[in-house]
């Protein structure tokens, strides 16, 4: 058995919300036919689905990154407001986007959430100015010729886009306009430049690598503009092969899950940036997107090898015990590191790889979701350093290229709140077949124990339409009188809440 020593007093800081962010892209069924789905029973006046609005207020959903990703480097915003919609064919993901949901509609769908925007711009065939035009659209009252027009199409007030990124991957050879690290530094500077003149408070981020050179140009060229920093990772590759990785190489991804953020961390520490600019770890899933033949030299030419693979992602079994262990881990790791990472966003919120699958009749919570309904809902808002003076207990697991690994089969975060007295511990088990006990010691606390926590039957758990398998289950645990002996069941998340 293992010991949690926590000094409530030590702090490591404040967590930002938004590192409980989403991500929602242009592909296969995440806006058309998934969030807007006009026509359906299901959606309101405006064409959005009810059912997948209420469980996104429910994970109080912070903030939501738009249009993509991969779809963004090739899209014109101009042509998707106002009252005429041409089609245009998306060169990323090859299919025609019919053009009615655009900023407007993606700002309509903000509010109905409650959630903060924040737009990728098209850094791959765009320009600076087209960029800067999308903010004086946005965010100028109703000066020049872009306010003027979002009033035009019925928008009086301005829409106050605080967020904004330069542009999605464009280090990467697959991404349309992609950019040399010189090419990247000198646009980036250009597009922010104009950017901070239209709006001078919209805060800026532009994607970055844990690679020297790349990010060395970046911030030679525009550090002192940019305000954020976007990384992002998939664990579990599946572009071309839907091969999904089982639950024991899937906690052979927790090792070190946080290695970019360390990376980046110290090259803005060896810049002197680290305390003016904060990471985003703007697109993050256990599991890559499946959609074969596009991310590749060789596209595929009749839409069943390229299109209908993708249906291979709404297999709701796909997601369990393992993606919603990962999912705690990981959010764990960017609490742990929430001095230098201010956002995260889950890639994505809905369909695809997301934690809300949807039907026309209905919705179905994959495991993934409940983890953000946990840590939104229950977990601190204040991180507290905690240490275990014992040993972990280990995990041996094999990764998905068949190599031994070891990694803890624990994973530990103490917190507490700002506007409360109490605390909140999560504790995740990734052990498959074994519960652990884990004492937690803090002296001066003194509450109700409840213990939360999301679990199926076995590791392999999963949740599909009239198929509940995971659940989260509440249950009162006792008298917390500065220490506790808990036990939490084999492949679990559990929060611990001391009120
Ligand atoms: O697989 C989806 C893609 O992953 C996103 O569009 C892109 O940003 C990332 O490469």
């Amino acid at each position: 058995m293992i010991t949690l020593r926590v000094t409530k007093e030590r702090t490591i800081g404040q967590r930002d919300l938004m590192i409980y962010g989403q991500f929602i892209e242009h592909f296969h069924r995440q806006i058309y036919d998934g969030i807007y789905d006009p026509g359906n029973p299901l959606s309101d006046e405006d064409g959005f689905r009810t059912d997948i609005i209420e469980a996104m207020k429910q994970i109080k959903v912070p903030i939501l990154r738009w249009p993509g990703g991969c779809f963004v480097s090739s899209y014109h915003w101009k042509k998707a407001v106002g009252p005429s919609r041409t089609p245009f064919f998306d060169k990323a993901w090859r299919v025609e986007d019919p053009n009615t949901f655009g900023t407007d509609e993606y700002i309509r769908m903000c509010r109905k959430i409650g959630c903060a925007p924040y737009i990728c711009t098209n850094a791959g065939t765009g320009t600076a100015e087209e960029m800067s035009d999308w903010v004086e659209y946005c965010n100028l009252e109703n000066e020049g010729e872009f306010a003027k027009w979002r009033i035009e199409n019925g928008f009086e007030q301005p829409h106050k886009v605080k967020y904004w990124s330069v542009g999605n991957e464009n280090y990467g050879w697959w991404e349309i306009g992609a950019k040399s690290a010189e090419e990247w530094g000198l646009l980036v500077k250009e597009a922010a430049k104009m950017m901070k003149h239209v709006d001078p408070e919209a805060e800026l981020s532009a994607a970055a690598l844990s690679d020297m050179d790349w990010n060395m140009n970046l911030l030679k060229n525009c550090g002192q503009f940019l305000d954020w920093i976007s990384i992002h990772e998939y664990w579990d590759m599946m572009p071309n092969e839907n091969n999904p990785a089982d639950y024991d190489a899937c906690m052979a991804y927790t090792d070190h899950i946080d290695h970019q953020v360390d990376e980046v961390r110290g090259i803005l520490q060896a810049m002197k940036l680290d305390k003016k600019i904060k990471i985003a770890f703007d697109e993050w899933n256990l599991r890559s997107w499946h959609h074969p033949n596009v991310h590749t030299l060789k596209q595929g030419v009749g839409k069943e090898s390229y299109v209908t693979p993708r249906n291979l992602n709404d297999i709701n079994a796909t997601y369990t015990m393992a993606d919603a262990v990962f999912t705690a881990c990981f959010l764990n790791a960017m609490n742990r590191n929430c001095d230098i990472v201010g956002m995260a966003n889950f890639a994505p919120i809905l369909n695809t790889r997301g934690c809300i699958y949807s039907y026309p009749k209905g919705i179905v919570l994959r495991s993934t979701y409940h983890v953000f309904d946990l840590y939104v809902n229950v977990l601190g808002d204040v991180i507290v350093d905690s240490w275990v003076p014992e040993d972990l207990p280990m995990l041996d697991v094999t990764t998905k290229d068949g190599k031994p690994k070891t990694v803890p089969a624990l994973d530990l975060l103490a917190t507490s709140y700002t506007d409360r007295e109490g605390m909140a511990f999560s504790v995740v088990n990734k052990d498959p077949e074994n519960a652990q006990e884990v004492t937690l010691s803090v002296p001066g606390l003194k509450g109700k124990a409840v213990l939360h926590t999301i679990n199926g039957p076995d590791k392999d758990s999963y949740n599909d339409v009239d198929h509940t398998e995971v659940v989260t289950t509440v249950k009162e645990i006792g008298a917390f009188d500065e220490n506790m002996t808990i036990t939490v069941e084999p492949h679990s998340v559990n929060v611990v809440e001391i009120c």
